[in-house]
């Protein structure tokens, strides 16, 4: 794993921007894995930036979202699919049909993320993966003592994870409870990642990733075994890991 140290949150965002820009510009129909949460918002907003200024293109680019809140539809406010549109989608030249995001509130919520996995396979799996880190070390919603085997699968949330996600919600009884997620093994087989850490809350799971061998209880360990993984993280989440060190 590689690890990149960026200054600040803003830096972070442009380093991973700029990455992710030159592998457009190298493959112009490539296959993205995106994240939602707060640490992504940078890179979005430089995309964007990006795109007015120097016209780079996502016309024949497809995206594959992590996650998605179960029993949310996408015109939800609070799903993941308005979260996509709001701050990335609606603002770049990206075909909608080539958007991708499990959905939330299908029907048969089994099938949907069978489905799902068989959409990734059917486009060749995805080229760059983007991910956060959650403080437990979940990695999409795959929450501590998933199987690594997993592929996109339906998961009871945890009282952390939902705590975290309670500020984009009236309350934290309206955070959903469950989530459907691709899986550990559907994000392993990303032909490279791009995981994203900032803040002094993040160095603890940082740390824990760095110093950890692959193990269930911590699902970002699972990254040890990948072989492009590049770490970019800031200053305040490198920070307490020299300290605590
Ligand atoms: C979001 C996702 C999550 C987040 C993680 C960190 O699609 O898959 O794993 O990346 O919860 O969230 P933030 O960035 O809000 O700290």
């Amino acid at each position: 794993m590689k690890l990149i140290e960026a200054k600040d949150y803003k830096e972070m965002s442009k380093i991973a921007a700029d990455i992710m820009i030159k592998k457009v510009a190298d493959n112009p129909a490539i296959t993205l894995g995106l994240a939602t949460g707060g640490t992504p918002l940078g890179i979005y907003s430089s995309l964007i930036d990006d795109h007015k200024e120097n016209g780079t293109s996502y016309n024949g680019v497809t995206s594959f979202n992590l996650d998605e809140y179960a029993g949310l539809s996408g015109k939800d406010p609070n799903s993941y699919r308005s979260y996509m549109n709001e701050n990335f989608f609606h603002h770049i030249d990206i075909q909608k049909e080539n958007t991708f995001v499990p959905c939330g509130d299908a029907e048969d919520l089994q099938k949907a993320c069978a489905d799902y996995e068989a959409l990734i396979k059917a486009h060749k799996g995805i080229d760059l993966q983007i991910l956060g880190i959650g403080e437990n070390g979940h990695i999409g919603f795959n929450e501590p003592g998933t199987s690594f085997d997993s592929e996109t699968h339906v998961v009871q949330l945890t009282d952390s994870t939902r705590q975290a996600n309670a500020r984009y919600f009236s309350s934290l009884e309206a955070v959903p409870q469950a989530a459907v997620t691709m899986g550990i093994a559907s994000i392993m087989k990303s032909k490279e990642i791009l995981l994203l850490v900032s803040g002094k809350q993040k160095s603890e799971a940082l740390k824990q990733l760095l110093n950890s061998s692959p193990d269930e209880s911590f699902p970002a360990s699972v990254l040890n075994k990948h072989p492009y993984v590049t770490i970019l993280a800031d200053k305040a989440a490198i920070a307490g890991l020299i300290v605590n060190s």
